[in-house]
């Protein structure tokens, strides 16, 4: 290991996960040391609550690091080594319109997911084009991890349109369930497992899970799924938000379609699309929940910490998010080759899927990125499913290049929580006004009818 000193750009420098990277690389200094931090974002006013907070925070706990928040690229992008990438385009704005005009048809309202996750994705796709060109303009050899939804779409289009940037994209929810699984079955860590996993982002299956001495633990995860889904045993979801306690529970039913594998929590939507437009409230979706939540929190507790001038008795602490990030960041500078599940062009990782797929499965990383591990052949259930979400997302991505109003309808009536065609226009021609400041401007290509 060398003596190097990174330099980290955070860009989304005003999301609500900011303050929780921030400590968590102030945990971390002595695995990942940092000589300078940047945040970045367009929204100065946003950015500017949680900066002034960070601040604070970092002239008490690590004064030696030099701290910048601008809202320049050239600024923010040059000297850089690590770029962690969470943009939301549009804000919760939009993701608030996503949800509420999709469920106003009847139909799921999701942030990655169905009518919601093909219109955040179609914005997604030029913020995230955009920061890897400022990437390469000015500091060539960093590497982005890219954790701005809708991940799968956005790894699609990345993959598809800069081939050759050093980005990887990643999930942070099969490690946020690997830790319940921990929990369930007494273990100390996520890290006490070995699994095999395949999939494209927020829709994949676990094939395999084992402790270090190589003995079986999915029967045991199974037995315990079956009867709880992924809630965690002792009543440990008490503190847990009522809508991600749902998702826990309803895993439930989700592994019950193939009591083989586990599943991701968000199999739901495209699994149970009725259960859950029947127990959403059109009025208020998690949009406002997360405004009411989280946003409240921490913008709340970084006024706080600015009124008071120092974070002493903050409430804000390091995360199994931000973790997961500076192990990724630790594999690619120190060559590591840790094992760890990444989005990357399946090239026959999963062997029966197309090459060309972001497909999410096990990686050793290294300082040249993935190296994606064989997990076999997909079962006829999952490839099925598979392959039409793919081409749902290879869609979007086709529309946003040709500026394509009819694969747009293609991908969301391709959209296995899309009733209907009809149903998919109706909510795409709502998505073309809401979103008329951050789509590109869609050809008439198809008849009207
Ligand atoms: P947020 O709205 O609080 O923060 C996003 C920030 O991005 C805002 O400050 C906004 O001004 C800024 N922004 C928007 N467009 C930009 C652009 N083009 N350039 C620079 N900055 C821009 O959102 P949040 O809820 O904190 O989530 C942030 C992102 O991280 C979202 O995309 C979310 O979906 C994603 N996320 C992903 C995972 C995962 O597992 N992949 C986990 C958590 C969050
Ligand atoms: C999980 C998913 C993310 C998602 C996040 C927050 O961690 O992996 O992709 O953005 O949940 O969702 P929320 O609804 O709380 O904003
Ligand atoms: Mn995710």
């Amino acid at each position: 290991m060398n003596n190097k000193k990174f330099s980290v750009l955070i860009a989304g420098g005003g999301s609500t996960y900011t303050p929780g990277i921030v400590l968590t690389l102030l945990d971390h200094l002595d695995r990942f040391p940092i000589r300078k931090l940047k945040f970045y974002d367009n929204d100065e006013n946003r950015q500017n609550i949680v900066a002034d907070a960070c601040a604070i925070l970092l002239k008490e706990r690590a004064p030696e690091i030099e701290f910048i928040a601008t809202t320049d690229p050239k600024t923010a992008f040059t000297d850089v080594d690590f770029v962690m990438a969470q943009i939301r385009v549009g804000k919760y704005e939009m993701r608030e319109k996503d949800e509420k005009i999709s469920l106003k048809h009847g139909v799921v309202g999701q942030e990655t997911t169905g009518p919601g996750g093909i219109a955040y994705g179609l914005r997604s796709i030029g913020g995230v084009l955009g920061l890897i060109d400022y990437m390469e303009k000015y500091s060539p050899n960093a590497w982005m991890l890219n954790y701005s939804n809708p991940a799968a779409i956005v790894a699609e289009a990345t993959n598809r349109l800069r081939p050759n940037a050093k980005i990887i994209n990643i999930c942070d929810m099969p490690i946020g369930i690997m830790d319940r699984m921990a929990a369930i079955l007494g273990l100390d860590s996520v890290k006490e497992m070995d699994f095999r996993y395949y999939g494209l982002n927020h829709f994949g299956w676990w094939t395999d899970i084992r402790d270090q001495e190589g003995n079986n633990l999915l029967p045991k995860l199974q037995e315990y799924v079956a009867k709880n889904g992924y809630l965690l045993p002792n009543n440990g979801d008490q503190d847990t938000e009522a809508s991600w306690k749902s998702t826990f529970e309803k895993a439930r039913d989700v592994y019950a379609l193939d009591p083989k594998t586990l599943p991701n929590t968000y199999l739901k939507y495209y699994l149970y699309p009725q259960y859950v437009v029947k127990h959403a409230d059109p009025n208020y979706t998690r949009t406002n929940e997360v405004q009411d939540g989280r946003e409240k929190m921490v913008f709340g507790e970084c006024r706080k910490i600015s009124e008071l001038q120092t974070a002493k008795d903050s409430h804000f602490k390091s995360d199994e998010h931000s973790t997961y990030i500076i192990d990724l960041c630790r594999a690619i500078a120190y060559n590591t080759h840790e094992r760890m599940l990444v989005m990357t062009p399946n090239n026959g990782a999963v062997e029966n899927l197309e090459v060309d797929a972001m497909v999410e499965v096990p990686c050793l990383i290294g300082a040249n990125g993935p190296e994606p591990l064989a997990m076999g052949q997909a079962d006829r259930f999952q490839k099925g499913l598979i392959e039409e979400q793919n081409h749902v997302e290879k869609l979007v991505v086709d529309a946003w290049v040709e500026h394509s109003y009819v694969k747009l309808w293609q991908a969301m009536s391709l959209c296995k929580i899309v009733p209907d065609a009809g149903v998919a226009r109706e909510i795409l021609d709502e998505m073309i006004e809401a979103n008329k400041d951050f789509w590109p401007e869609l050809k008439m290509d198809t008849i009207r009818i």
